[in-house]
């Protein structure tokens, strides 16, 4: 693997199945394992990791590698960072290296600061747990109606009125003030000293996905103290953007088939959504929603159900915040709770079958955004109208799946009269001036640090397909009924492919592959991929979807290139040469949509 002992000793002691899973739910498959890939949109699992071999390959988009490339793709990480996570994990401390010293201590803060977080999750549920000391918050939930089991999953706790409980006890246990500062569980008064920022409150510690505690949010017993919420201010460990509570929870029960999280707003929110049986639950930390959000959820699901309280679904923040989703390919839909109740209060009077019937009724953002604007401006009049159109499309133009993109100019048209292909024009128009990057797939642009080098292009989906000619006969036939040679854009792939064309006995080894790939990626990848025993279906799926990436893949090249023609033949006024490239635009289109 490599040349370097620590490195390979890291390696050793991270299991690639465990590394993945604390991500992404992986399920037993035969000798492997698999999931949806968290690289790419798609809805059947495609995404295997074989642990003999400890890597992964997504049979789908390509991506693959060893548990490092892993934590590199997903955390967007440097192999350096990559590598200094895992060590950290398995308690592994990688030899110093002159210039990274600072970095190298600035770690093991970090580790004291999660030690810390993680010892003031059990201080304060040692209170609430307490029989005295605790009667007080225990009371106050029980009360508001919620069940000691799911608060004691979700480590609620208990902060005392002491001005110094906390800070007594983490000192005992020897971290120095400076560090207690850093925590932010601990304040320095005018005088200097030390003292603990939650006071009789119930405690929510907040937990990152992969389950470790970094911030705690606590709630006034009584209407008297303000404010009604603290929260943990932001540190070396805690990102308030890119947090969400409950998610370490939230991603062990996401149903296959209903590939989606319910967001709400509250601590309390979420634990009446739990308690009341919607396990796939997460709540914003009193902010609004982030593109880091939303890029978090994209690993796990497909699909966010905001459950609002009506009155601030209307609020325009809301909606703003919901564009974020369409530009990271996530399907949205709003729940709207009757105006004045929240989550926990519309579940804890009229239950869960009530809540099913909203959910059932709940609008995707687009019936949603468009009923916003019908309300706004008038359509009966030729401003009113422009404007609704107008900034329908802008919206529009965010979404990267086209046939979402086609379904709601077709309804747009229907509800606002107009003929939908002006309209098709109108947003042509608007995405050639947005972006002419938009048809490149979610995991080419998260992958912009690693591809610097155009010239030596390593196609992974098409080397997995090249990589089916070992399965049998069977698939040889059917690469080369679907493909010519001409077809692949790696140059050493369509070379094999050629070889393999050539090649009339029916059935090829992995060993006689190997003699005809010199590149060093090429042979890894391939005796890589052998160790995959997929299914026939398996092997059919990964056809597929490699074949649909690499024609869809050229398709986008060829529309964008006949964009920019059309925007210089614009330009030059030759109107025949734009419907021309237009006419041969929509028809590109449509041969898209059909592959
Ligand atoms: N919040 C906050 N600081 C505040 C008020 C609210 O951080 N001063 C955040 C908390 O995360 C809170 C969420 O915003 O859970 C929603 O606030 P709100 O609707 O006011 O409270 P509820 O969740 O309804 O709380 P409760 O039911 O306990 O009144
Ligand atoms: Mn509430």
């Amino acid at each position: 693997m490599s040349n370097d002992p620590v490195v390979n000793q890291v390696a050793q002691l991270n299991d690639i199945v465990e590394i993945v899973s604390g991500y992404i739910p992986l399920k037993k498959a035969g000798r492997h394992f698999k999931a949806c890939c968290p690289f790419h949109p798609e809805k059947t699992p495609s995404f295997m990791v074989n642990s003999e071999r400890q890597i992964f390959h997504c049979f789908g988009c390509g991506a693959g590698g060893d548990v490092f490339s892993f934590v590199m793709k997903i955390e967007n990480a440097s192999f350096p960072e990559a590598l200094q996570k895992l060590a950290d994990r398995v308690h592994v401390i990688l030899p110093k290296r002159g210039t990274d010293r600072e970095g190298q201590e600035g770690k093991s803060r970090k580790e004291k600061l999660y030690e810390i977080a993680e010892l003031a999750a059990q201080f304060y549920a040692r209170n609430y747990n307490d029989p005295t000391i605790g009667a007080v918050a225990r009371g106050y939930m029980g009360q508001r109606g919620f069940d000691s089991q799911v608060l004691e999953q979700y480590r609620v706790g208990y902060a005392t009125d002491g001005w110094q409980s906390l800070t007594d006890y983490l000192s005992k246990k020897g971290y120095s003030q400076e560090l207690l500062y850093a925590s932010g569980l601990i304040s320095k008064n005018r005088d200097g000293r030390p003292f603990d920022l939650f006071r009789k409150r119930v405690i929510f510690p907040i937990l990152s996905a992969q389950g470790r505690v970094i911030a705690f949010g606590g709630r006034a017993l009584s209407n008297a103290d303000t404010p009604k919420y603290l929260n943990s201010p932001e540190s070396e460990i805690f990102k308030k953007r890119d947090e969400l509570y409950g998610l370490n929870q939230a991603k062990k029960h996401v149903d296959p088939d209903k590939s989606q999280f319910f967001v709400c707003e509250g601590y309390l929110d979420l634990i009446r959504l739990v308690q009341s049986g919607f396990l796939n639950s997460v709540a914003t930390l009193g902010t609004a929603l982030t593109v880091d959000h939303c890029r978090l959820m994209r690993r796990y699901v497909m699909e966010a159900v905001l459950v609002y309280d009506g009155d601030r679904a209307g609020e325009s923040a809301s909606i703003r915040g919901i564009d974020v989703f369409l530009e990271e390919g996530m399907n949205v839909k709003l729940l709207s709770l009757p105006a004045g109740l929240d989550p926990d209060d519309f579940l804890k009077e009229k239950g869960r079958g009530s809540f099913e019937g909203l959910l059932s009724k709940a609008q995707d953002i687009f019936e949603f955004k468009l009923a916003h604007l019908l309300k706004r401006f008038n359509p009966k009049d030729t401003v009113g109208l422009v404007r609704i159109s107008n900034e329908f499309l802008e919206m529009l133009a965010k979404v990267k799946n086209s046939v979402l993109v086609d379904r709601y100019l077709k309804r747009l048209g229907g509800v606002l009269g107009i003929d939908e292909n002006s309209l098709k024009k109108e947003f042509l128009k608007l995405q050639s001036k947005s972006s002419p990057d938009r048809e490149k797939d979610w995991g080419k642009t998260r992958d912009i640090k690693n591809s610097s080098k155009p010239q030596a292009k390593f196609l992974t989906h098409e080397w997995t397909l090249i990589s089916l000619a070992i399965r049998g006969k069977k698939f040889i036939d059917l690469l080369l009924k679907n493909l010519e040679a001409q077809d692949f854009q790696d140059q050493e792939a369509g070379a094999v492919f050629k070889y393999i064309s050539g090649n009339r006995s029916g059935t090829i080894a992995l060993g006689e592959l190997l003699e005809q790939v010199r590149s060093e990626a090429g042979r890894s990848l391939l005796s890589n991929l052998a160790f995959f025993d997929l299914s026939e279906e398996e092997n059919e799926i990964a056809f597929e979807d490699c074949v649909f990436k690499m024609k869809n893949q050229s398709c986008a090249d060829e529309l964008s290139s006949l964009l920019s023609k059309m925007k210089q033949a614009e330009a030059s006024g030759e109107e025949e040469k734009v419907s021309e490239y237009l006419r041969q635009y929509q028809t590109l289109v449509v041969k898209k949509k059909s592959l």
